[in-house]
């Protein structure tokens, strides 16, 4: 009998079966009369083994790069000189006795056997088809897979309902441009394509759905980087009459507690640790901490406070604070090195940037200002030891210039944590201000606010406090959610402190505050980036690797060659002319 088999599934155990395989050729060797070939399949490659003076298998010469072929033959055990430790079907060969070319190919335009750099990132995409034969991108397409199934298979053991939400439909605001539509039945209408289905799941819990979930496609028209892409996906779920945030923070645990256990074996430590927002700021400068790394920003405002230093005493005196990190090991940055460093906080808004070499002698110009003891001391405190440099920024919200020189450094220096470091960061305030100074959402404007300080709404909302939460891995946003309002009244006051018109809101909005007058329940929900945590969890650095079709950061697709002028009859047709820039 000849069974069907998997290339990379054959070991000796399977001496002397017959087999049928069907895969790509990988590499062909010629050795006199024999002919090696390495048959690729999905689960991996076995070698193959043609002895020439058989005619039945005589073609297998003229073989090439991935060729498609079907061989049937028997498993045998290589020569001595020919095992290969390095390949779980290193041991064995199969004997082919019958060969058939399904198809010959091209030469690829790069070796599928390789890391891919080969070739530029255009050619790899053009050639998607090819570039998804590599074991690193099957690798990371399966990863892919078993988190969608694990989070499916919770989710729906906790009673949640899968449901679609629409793709042309209207915007939704989460702080990008809009993909847009245009609608063939009303001349100069537009379809938006959603940013996420954020106003359709508080739909789903007004019409009484529970609990909802979906593994959804988002649009975001926004300038590209390696953690973003104009098309991606996120785990979206929104839950009705939530026993507060927990009930949702806790799902998510779960969630990914099943997904990293089922898809990589890795157990995590739940619940997650929590920090506030002021929190966050104020330890790591950061609402995105990398909480691994060590590295926390001290407060050294009681030990400078009577240093006599002006900039100190101004700045303690106009309420900002004075605080400090020690970088592990930067004790021999050279003058340049700290003052891109510097560049860094000053472009975050900091005055500047001040240093302390720790060693035995102690190296900063504040030596000139600052009494030697309590330099000792700013060093103690902010546990920095010989040969790290103690960073120390004054004044007012300091804390993100300094955080973003620690991001920075954590960047240079290639730190680490060791695992997957999970935390939760709560309590966001409900808005920040825009470059332009204008009041915006932290989160969007759905978000509720904390309701026992409503009142600010009106008289300092910049002050107001939030029900939203972030979840950040490794220093990185991995999702975020919140508790939402519930009261069409709240919700108009909050587009009113936005500065959205009563006008406005009815257009944008109208058909959600109408909803929320029909018994809207108080719900929840959170929307998780399932690129980023898949990138994550595969050790990538580029979110395309871990997309099958991604997009490059141009938003262009090399392999269909999308977006495409279109012609003028279509336009017509549409209503729309192209006007020459
Ligand atoms: P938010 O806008 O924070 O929240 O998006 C949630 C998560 O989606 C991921 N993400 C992206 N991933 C890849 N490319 C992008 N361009 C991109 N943009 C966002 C991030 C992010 O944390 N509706 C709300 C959620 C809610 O309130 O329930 C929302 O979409 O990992």
């Amino acid at each position: 009998m000849t069974r069907k088999a998997n290339c990379g599934e054959l070991t000796s155990d399977d001496l002397g079966r017959s087999v049928r395989l069907s895969g790509w050729v990988q590499r062909r060797r010629d050795l006199g009369a024999l002919t090696f070939v390495d048959l690729r399949d999905t689960t991996g490659i076995v070698q193959l083994l043609f002895d020439g003076s058989d005619p039945q298998v005589a073609d297998a010469h003229s073989l090439n790069r991935e060729d498609v072929v079907r061989v049937s033959g028997t498993i045998a055990k290589r020569s001595a000189e020919n095992v290969n430790p390095e390949m779980t079907t290193g041991e064995i060969e199969v004997r082919v006795d019958s060969l058939e070319i399904l198809n010959r190919s091209a030469t690829p335009p790069f070796l599928v056997e390789g890391d891919g750099d080969d070739a530029t990132e255009e050619t790899r995409l053009r050639f998607r088809y090819v570039d998804l034969r590599r074991k690193r991108l099957q690798r990371n397409l399966r990863l892919r897979h078993a988190v969608f199934q694990a989070m499916r298979a919770e989710l729906s053991e906790l009673g949640f309902l899968e449901v679609e939400t629409p793709m042309l439909t209207k915007s939704t605001p989460e702080g990008a441009r809009d993909f847009l539509v245009p609608s063939r039945f009303t001349r100069g209408a537009f379809y938006a394509l959603p940013q996420s289905p954020q106003l359709f799941k508080q739909l789903l819990m007004i019409g009484g759905v529970d609990r909802y979930f979906q593994l959804v496609k988002c649009f975001r028209d926004e300038d590209q980087r390696a953690d973003r892409q104009p098309e991606f996906t996120q785990l979206d779920l929104e839950i009705s009459f939530p026993d507060g945030r927990d009930e949702v923070l806790g799902t998510l645990e779960r969630v990914l507690a099943r997904s990293f256990r089922e898809a990589r074996g890795i157990e995590l430590e739940i619940p997650f640790p929590r920090m506030t927002h002021a929190e966050a700021i104020s330890r790591y400068g950061s609402d995105k901490p990398d909480i691994g790394v060590g590295m926390e920003l001290v407060d050294i405002g009681s030990l400078v406070s009577s240093s006599g230093f002006r900039l100190f005493a101004t700045a303690l005196g106009e309420g900002g604070r004075v605080v400090a990190i020690a970088a592990p090991g930067c004790g021999a940055y050279s003058r340049r090195q700290i003052e891109e460093l510097e560049a860094v906080a000053v472009a975050a808004g900091a005055g500047g940037l001040l240093w302390l070499r720790v060693g035995e002698d102690l190296e900063s110009p504040l030596s000139k200002h600052v009494d030697a003891e309590i330099l000792r001391q700013i060093a103690t405190h902010a546990r920095g030891t010989d040969g790290d440099l103690v960073l120390i920024a004054a004044g007012r919200g300091v804390e993100t210039a300094l955080g973003d020189v620690r991001r920075e450094i954590i960047r240079r220096e290639g730190l680490t944590a060791e695992g997957y470091r999970f935390c939760w960061v709560t309590d966001f305030p409900l808005f920040e201000l825009d470059d332009a100074g204008e009041l915006t959402s932290a989160h969007h404007p759905f978000t509720s606010p904390k309701l026992d300080e409503l009142e600010l709404l009106e008289t300092d909302p910049i002050s107001l406090g939030s029900e939203a939460y972030d979840l950040v891995l490794n220093g990185t946003e991995l999702g975020s959610g919140s508790l939402r309002i519930h009261d069409r009244g709240i919700q108009e006051r909050v587009f009113d402190a936005l500065g959205i018109s009563e006008e406005e809101a009815d257009l944008r909005f109208g058909f959600f505050l109408r909803a929320l007058e029909y018994g809207a329940p108080p719900h929840g929900g959170f929307a998780l980036g399932l690129d980023r945590l898949i990138m994550m969890l595969a050790g990538e650095l580029s979110l395309r690797d871990v997309i099958a079709f991604p997009k490059t950061t141009t938003g262009g697709c090399p392999l269909t060659e999308a977006p495409m002028p279109i012609d003028d009859a279509q336009l017509s047709e549409l209503g729309l002319a192209h006007k020459e820039p």
